[in-house]
């Protein structure tokens, strides 16, 4: 008994941006781009789709998996760094978009552990509330928040959004088992975003950098490795389970050599590990919903199959989180 994901969905937009197109934008070149992050391309969403358009699509393609009507979901919630506005938060226009009028819905600002912190809110909401359906949406446009001539920043992301409806089912499989949350506010200064950019410059910080990312690679990834080790660490021994216990991990697609050290501290096989980042960049709270919602749709998730999610993004925020498919 306990909550399930009852279907998932994912949304790219249909504009694929390559290295070789990124070498005529800034100063880089395929070869570098591959090497130090494993991507080759990235999606793009047109000029004025918004994020809570893409999120939409997804959303309706999780239901539909489902089998749940929009008017079913009981909370909504969008894990989201790149909403359009500021208020109303990216899950209310999500909401009037799919028509889900019976949801209170709200935005999780959790960078890239959007998704994961979504999923864990849905696990302890159905708990208490065992008749509620929850819908977890990951979303970002952050092709619309870089700034195109950073090429230490510019070449890691990309578009897209992913769903999954959760609902609380009795069958002693397809449920979270656990989940292992942090933050850490101290080190924000590593990888950050300002709210909107300034008329008037005293108010922000001396190099004005507006709404764009600005990141300390080397030391984001220092940082991305131990943390998911951890948090992976601590899951597993709290639920009594071991590395090769798990049957398919699903991590937040940042780069593959983040993933690829990841995968040698957790000791965990490459071909158990769902790898999309050269195809997509990082998409930050979508990356594991577009994750998960292929590798289901592709087949790889069968009754038992026991996966593992986990995450690192700005704030610092991280996690991990297991289910019994
Ligand atoms: N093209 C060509 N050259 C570049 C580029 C580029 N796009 N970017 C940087 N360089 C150059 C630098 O200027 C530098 O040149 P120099 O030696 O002449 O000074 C050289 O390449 C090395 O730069 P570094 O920043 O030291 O390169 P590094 O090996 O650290 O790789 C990277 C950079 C890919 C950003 C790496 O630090 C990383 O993966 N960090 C993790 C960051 C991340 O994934 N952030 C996403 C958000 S958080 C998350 O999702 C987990």
């Amino acid at each position: 008994m306990g909550t399930a994901i009852l279907g998932t969905g994912s949304c790219l937009p249909e504009r694929v941006l390559s290295n070789v197109e990124l070498e005529q934008i800034v100063d880089t070149n395929d070869e570098w781009i591959r090497t130090r992050t494993g991507i080759e391309n990235r999606r793009i969403g047109a000029s004025g789709e918004f994020t809570y358009q893409i999120a939409a699509q997804a959303a309706r393609r999780a239901l539909e998996m489902a089998g749940v009507g929009a008017e079913q979901i009981r909370l909504l919630v969008v894990g989201t760094i790149s909403s359009h506005m500021l208020m109303p938060s990216c899950a209310c226009f999500v909401q009037q978009e799919i028509g889900a009028h019976n949801a209170f819905a709200y935005d999780i600002n959790a960078a890239c552990s959007g998704f994961l912190y979504g999923m864990d809110i849905a696990d302890k909401h159905i708990r208490a509330d065992r008749d509620a359906k929850v819908l977890v949406i990951g979303a970002e446009t952050l092709s619309s928040r870089l700034n195109w001539q950073d090429r230490n920043t510019c070449i890691l992301f990309g578009d897209g959004a992913g769903a999954a409806v959760f609902g609380h089912v009795d069958a002693a499989e397809r449920l979270v088992l656990g989940t292992n949350h942090y933050s850490d506010g101290r080190l924000w200064q590593l990888l950050y975003m300002h709210q909107a950019p300034s008329t008037n410059p005293d108010l922000l910080v001396p190099d004005n950098p507006g709404v764009h990312i600005i990141m300390e690679g080397r030391e984001v990834f220092k940082h991305a490795v131990k943390a998911m080790e951890e948090a992976v660490g601590g899951l597993l021994d709290r639920v009594g389970m071991t590395i090769a216990d798990v049957d398919l991990m699903i991590p937040h697609q940042a780069n593959i050599r983040i993933l690829k050290k990841l995968m040698e501290r957790l000791e965990i096989p490459e071909e158990k590990v769902v790898l999309n980042v050269m195809h997509y960049g990082n998409t930050s709270a979508a990356s594991i919903p577009i994750a998960l919602d292929e590798t289901n749709r592709a087949g790889r998730l069968r009754p038992g199959t026991t996966v593992l999610f986990c995450s690192f993004g700005g704030g610092f925020t991280w996690g991990a989180t297991l289910l019994k498919w």
